[in-house]
């Protein structure tokens, strides 16, 4: 109940951009937000990297920003996610790159959008990386499968997507894309979104992905159960994004029931949030890759962690007191 009352008002916040100017300004909320990002630097996430390495965890990096406005700042963005695949490859890290197209200009057009993800996936494709395109609000549902569908009829084999079990056309998608071989990383949904296109309730948001996740797992039994790759790069068709114990119980329960071997079933969790649960996985021998973002403009992405659970709040406010 709680955690629906703080909702709505915190996602609104994170858009605002006098708010936003506000907190990334003060010394105690950029302290607040690096228990959910690495750092402002390449180098602060390279660190991040190594550790969950040194663990046994794969990682997915994302340079955070979102809803780009200029042609300059998307190709810096892109820019940018190219240098860094170029440094996570010969650093010989066990990590891909997951972006946000809104970031790469897509507000700005699709054919901008498009052509500075193809930087990426070529810078990619040298690295012989993986991206992963990160699904926003329902507005750019459609325009972000677009996109993905282009990378894969141009070639970039080796690029995925996610989709969001609040929405009511997640099903359909998912079957689409199963068929199509295109590999999806399923989570809930971060975004305010209306009762025209989503789930309101969470009980139907749980058993949307329950059921979705099963679609996909037999899917992907279906096409040989690919496991990902040995490096720890490119992963599974199948990645399950959640904190949640009794999705991933569930997802376990129907992975072993349809035979399909952990290898090809990677669970995937955000940087700072229940280490506890990505070990614990680790140790059952499961893959497991966290998604660490970096950069200044963390403001955005933080609100939404804010907004997921109240306790966050509480925590935020008492970093302006230590
Ligand atoms: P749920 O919200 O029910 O939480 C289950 C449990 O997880 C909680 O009880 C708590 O213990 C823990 N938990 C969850 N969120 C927490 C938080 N912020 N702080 C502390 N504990 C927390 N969304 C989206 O719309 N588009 C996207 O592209 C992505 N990408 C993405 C990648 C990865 C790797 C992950 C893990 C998540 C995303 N998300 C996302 C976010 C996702 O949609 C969702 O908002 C969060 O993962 C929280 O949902 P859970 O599945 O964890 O369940």
């Amino acid at each position: 109940m709680l955690t629906q009352l703080l909702r709505m008002p915190l996602i609104q916040l994170s858009k605002s951009s006098w708010a936003q100017g506000r907190l990334t300004g003060w010394e105690w909320s950029r302290r607040a937000a690096r228990r959910f990002v690495a750092g402002e630097q390449l180098a602060d996430a390279l660190e991040a990297i190594s550790a969950l390495n040194a663990k046994g965890i794969n990682v997915t990096l994302d340079h955070l920003g979102e809803n780009t406005s200029t042609l300059e700042e998307a190709a810096q963005a892109a820019a940018e996610v190219a240098r860094a695949l170029a440094v996570i490859h010969s650093a010989g890290l066990r990590a891909n790159v997951s972006v946000k197209l809104s970031q790469l200009g897509l507000a700005v057009s699709e054919d901008v959008c498009r052509e500075n993800l193809r930087v990426v996936l070529r810078a990619a494709q040298a690295a012989a990386s993986f991206v992963r395109i990160d699904m926003e609000d329902s507005a750019s549902t459609s325009a972000t499968l677009r996109m993905v569908r282009w990378a894969h009829e141009q070639g970039f084999g080796e690029v995925g997507v996610v989709l969001q079990s609040y929405l009511y056309r997640t099903e359909r998608d998912a079957r689409e894309l199963a068929a199509e071989g295109i590999g999806v990383r399923l989570c809930k949904g971060a975004y305010l979104e209306p009762l025209t296109v989503a789930f309101a309730k969470k009980a139907a948001v749980d058993a949307n992905y329950d059921r979705v996740a099963r679609l996909l797992m037999k899917a992907a039994r279906a096409q040989g159960a690919h496991p990902g790759s040995a490096d720890g790069v490119i992963p599974p068709l199948t990645a399950l994004a959640t904190h949640d114990p009794v999705r991933i119980a569930n997802a376990q329960a129907a992975a072993a029931e349809l035979g399909l071997p952990q290898a090809a079933v990677e669970f995937q969790m955000l940087y700072g949030i229940r280490r506890d649960l990505q070990e614990q996985l680790v140790g059952e021998g499961w893959p497991v890759r966290v998604y660490v973002p970096y950069g200044a403009r963390w403001y955005p992405y933080f609100m939404r962690r804010l907004a997921e659970r109240p306790a966050n709040v509480w925590f935020f406010v008492s970093n302006y007191f230590q």
